[in-house]
């Protein structure tokens, strides 16, 4: 069983380089399979989550080549079935555009029903919504949600919560529809645009994409393109935090710093120095950090996924901190275990109440989810003495060589997949 072991203590320094973005490349990839021309994506994190992507992709018929370790080709001529099975959406949710791609291209689509996540009940009920507004219909039955229609047409669909995953999947199907659709309520993230950026590359007619209201014409064809896919927002987050978490100086390199002002609104406010450059941020720690609240919104809200983080940082705070959490109702699972380190945090409904502790140790821990199991690795790096974290292919699933680039940044962490490694750089670290 693999597991990270990590010496805590040393503050963070250095450059690390930022990877594409992984939500981005999960609409895209599946986007892809709408033309049968082959396209070129470029920038795709090489992570657990694009990998099961790319594999459902090439179980339903279409053609997956890697250039090279960041660069794929997709040709979606050669699809010769238009269902995703269990199979791949047990693994990862966002299978669930193929719903939305495989409904534009061929009017028709069946993919298992994602069932709840860790994270808290997800409902795809406007993803649904929307393509019955399209004119599909759609079943759910045996656990498969299956669209058809004779004919897509373009319609004036309202959102009534803002869903990322209900807003592409939407854009998907709506871009080879016959007529106009304006999606009203739209999610605004980076990874939206960039979704939408790639379809129009691909000779879709999407206008508005980043603001609450999209427009789309159909089109009643797509073709190849060469697309690189945005910086990711959260992993970039993520190296922010810790360097503020252990008193670092960081450079957080390829990244797009306006993405990312909501994170270094807070660490300033944390005390932290944030110093922007073109395509880079460097992110400074305090002397002393300070307690401040924050709630999760939808961008340019404060990220969700960077709650997990942004806990840790606080649950160093001088002082009483609050973080709210508005999008996902299960998403401090994370606090037993901070708790465990010392942490003083108690969860009262979607608020977690932190009390700052001057110091966290090292302890055995588990990763609840992916966001959760980063903060916990954060913890660790800025806690006195040694931490073992297990279940870290959740962590897989959304980081890129983490190890490798924390280590570049000198800290003290190694994955090992054995006991008998375990206490080889146990004994090597002391
Ligand atoms: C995406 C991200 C995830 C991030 C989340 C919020 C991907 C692959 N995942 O997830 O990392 O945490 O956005 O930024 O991009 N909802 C409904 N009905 C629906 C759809 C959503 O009620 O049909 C609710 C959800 O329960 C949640 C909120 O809307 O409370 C936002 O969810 P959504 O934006 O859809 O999240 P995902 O696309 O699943």
């Amino acid at each position: 069983m693999e597991q990270y072991i990590i010496k805590g203590g040393l503050p963070l320094k250095g450059e690390v380089s930022i990877g594409g973005a992984k939500n981005a490349a999960l609409g895209i990839l599946a986007a892809a399979i709408m033309t049968d021309e082959t396209v070129t994506i470029e920038n795709v994190p090489n992570v657990r989550d694009t990998r099961v992507l790319l594999q459902a992709i090439e179980g339903i018929g279409a053609k997956v080549k890697y250039v090279y370790n960041n660069s794929v080709q997709i040709n979606g001529g050669s699809i010769c079935d238009k269902n995703v099975d269990y199979e791949y959406i047990k693994k990862i949710r966002a299978s669930y555009y193929l719903l939305g791609a495989l409904l534009g291209k061929y009017r028709e689509s069946h993919v298992a029903l994602p069932g709840g996540c860790n994270i808290g009940s997800r409902p795809i009920d406007q993803h649904i919504k929307g393509f019955r507004a399209l004119g599909a219909e759609v079943d759910i039955a045996h656990g498969m949600i299956c669209t058809k229609a004779e004919k897509l047409t373009g319609s004036h669909i309202y959102f009534d919560v803002v869903s990322v995953g209900a807003t592409i999947n939407l854009m998907m199907a709506a871009c080879m529809a016959e007529g106009d659709t304006i999606l009203e309520n739209a999610a605004k993230e980076p990874h939206i645009v960039d979704v939408a950026n790639f379809l129009n590359a691909m000779g879709a007619n999407i206008k508005g994409a980043g603001t609450d209201v999209i427009r789309i014409k159909g089109v009643s064809r797509l073709h190849g393109t060469t697309y690189s896919i945005i910086p990711d927002q959260i992993e970039a987050g993520t190296f922010m935090f810790a360097s503020a978490a252990t008193g670092g100086d960081v450079v957080v390199k390829d990244v797009i710093p306006k993405h990312l002002e909501s994170l270094s609104a807070k660490l300033i406010e944390v005390g932290c120095q944030v110093i922007e450059g073109d395509d880079w941020v460097r992110v400074i720690g305090a002397k002393e950090l300070k307690c401040t609240n924050v709630k999760t919104l939808p961008y340019p809200g404060f990220p969700t996924d960077m709650q997990p983080q942004m806990s840790v940082v606080l649950a160093l705070a001088k002082g009483s901190s609050m973080v709210t959490e508005s999008i996902f109702e299960n998403r401090f699972k994370y606090v037993d275990e901070l708790n465990r380190m010392g942490g003083r945090i108690k969860v009262e409904g979607n608020t977690a109440y932190i009390e700052g502790v001057e110091v966290l140790t090292g302890a055995q821990l588990a990763a609840p989810d992916l966001r959760a199991g980063a903060a916990l690795v954060i913890a660790a790096l800025a806690a006195d003495g040694v931490s073992e974290i297990e279940d870290i292919e959740y962590i897989q699933r959304g980081y890129e060589d983490f190890e490798r680039k924390l280590q570049g940044l000198g800290a003290v962490i190694e994955r090992t997949d054995s006991e008998r490694e375990a206490q080889k750089f146990k004994l090597k670290i002391g």
